[in-house]
């Protein structure tokens, strides 16, 4: 099994760049695979979870090509799609399996999607719950894949009040509800990222959104358009926190998308006392625009960190950035606790879990909640071994935290870094941090 292998002590810096944003590239193949006409899109994730998107269009029968990051997605329309001849494989990746019940819920053809070993285990009721008020036809496994999706002959709109703040569980609602008859509405407990919205007014959909929610009508179409995929936030997270604990003379990270309902580290940082500055670029420079989201180059500097208690209300905002959240918050001075964060358990692996197990072996004094985990900073981090359980994220965070370690570092079970972070190595090395693959 693949390992890392962090020297400690690392100084960050210069100017990098991250692949481009996951959610994103999830979506202009799907929302481009359902369009009319040819999408062209630039910045395009290369990555495996993005791939398996790219691979399930193509067994539904929509052709695309593919050079390097850019893509032609040549749209079959709404009733394009084609059975498929065998169960799709969502690899690793909750988005394509839960984005791909929306999108094949109102089919005529049945359809099985199934997954890695994490995804197997991953709950997909909720999103098969609210397609059933539909009036779709979805069996899973104990609430896990493989899901079955049953032909169907026509969907109907519903208002659904979301259980847990859940943007992949809108966006399904949303994908189906482009099938349904009349209109969907969903309502969320806290806002959470709204890709989904924004690119399907880039489409041409009209999405009628509030402060609770957002709407649209069934039997629209969309047309084909251009996308520019802006650099991952979520990628770009763990070298803004590496910079706050060992960027001397700064980190530049060019072209991020910073999506309001994607910043929330940002804001945990800052409260934190975290030195970032961001500079937007204007639509013409940040043609990321074309998708309805906003860019910029971020700037940040070793800052003198110290612990804070999280607002419930930034969780859903920075949901995936909590491995490397709790990297920075173990070198910040005192305590800091995070709250109402159970999502965090059925992510790629139990991350509250994973974490913990990880602090305890480089030697953070914690406490595992239910809903979060305390821990107490400043002591930065011994050396030892660390095992990431085969979740991406959380492989990353602990290469982060080898800069503020006091020996080296072993981080175990990478491969799945692939999933996200294609390059994540090179770009690592790029900005100071001595690590290689063994
Ligand atoms: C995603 C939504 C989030 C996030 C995931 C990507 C998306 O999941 O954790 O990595 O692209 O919609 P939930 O919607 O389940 O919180």
């Amino acid at each position: 099994m693949q390992r890392y292998v962090c020297q400690p002590g690392s100084t960050i810096g210069g100017d990098i760049s991250v692949p481009g944003d996951k959610s994103v590239s999830h979506r202009a193949l799907m929302l481009g695979g359902i369009a009319d006409g040819d999408t062209h899109v630039r910045g395009f994730l290369d990555s495996e979870d993005c791939l398996a998107t790219l691979a399930a269009l193509q067994q539904l029968g929509v052709r695309i090509e593919r050079s390097g990051s850019e893509l032609t997605i040549h749209g079959v329309g709404p009733d394009g799609f084609r059975a498929p001849t065998r169960p799709l494989d969502m690899g690793n990746a909750g988005t394509a399996m839960r984005l791909s019940m929306g999108l094949l819920a109102p089919q005529r053809f049945n359809s099985t999607l199934i997954g890695d070993a994490s995804l197997m285990r991953r709950p997909m009721e909720r999103a098969a719950t609210p397609l059933r008020l539909m009036g779709a036809d979805i069996i899973t496994h104990d609430g896990c894949p493989p899901v079955k999706i049953r032909g169907h002959s026509g969907l109907k709109a519903i208002e659904y009040e979301l259980p847990v703040a859940s943007a992949q569980v809108k966006s399904a609602v949303l994908l189906a509800a482009l099938r349904a008859d009349g209109r969907t509405r969903v309502i969320e407990p806290a806002p959470t990222r709204d890709h989904t919205e924004r690119m399907l007014s880039a489409f041409g959909v009209e999405v009628l959104r509030d402060e609770r929610g957002v709407a649209i009508e069934g039997g629209q179409i969309l047309r084909a358009t251009e996308v520019e995929v802006p650099g991952d936030f979520s990628s770009a997270a763990f070298f803004l926190v590496a910079g706050c604990l060992a960027a001397d003379t700064g980190l530049i990270l060019r072209g991020v998308g910073i999506n309001p309902t994607r910043t929330g580290l940002l804001e945990l940082l800052r409260a934190m006392g975290a030195d970032i500055r961001l500079s937007s670029r204007s639509a013409a420079e940040a043609p990321g625009r074309l998708a309805g989201e906003p860019v910029a180059d971020i700037e940040v500097r070793t800052s003198r960190l110290h612990g804070i208690k999280v607002p419930e209300s930034l969780v859903p905002l920075s949901i995936d950035e909590f491995p490397v959240f709790f990297i920075a918050a173990a070198c910040a001075e005192g305590e800091t606790l995070v709250r109402g964060a159970l999502e965090l358990r059925v992510k790629e692996s139990d991350r509250l879990a994973v974490m913990a197990e990880g602090l305890a072996q480089l030697g953070v004094e914690h406490e595992l909640l239910p809903d979060g985990l305390w821990l107490r900073g400043g002591s930065g981090f011994g050396g030892g071994v660390v095992d990431s359980h085969g979740d991406h994220r959380i492989a990353m965070a602990f290469a982060m935290a080898s800069v503020r370690a006091t020996a080296p570092l072993e981080i175990h079970d990478i491969a799945n870094v692939a999933t996200s972070f294609p390059g994540f190595l090179p770009t690592a090395q790029s900005a100071g941090l001595r690590i290689v693959a063994a």
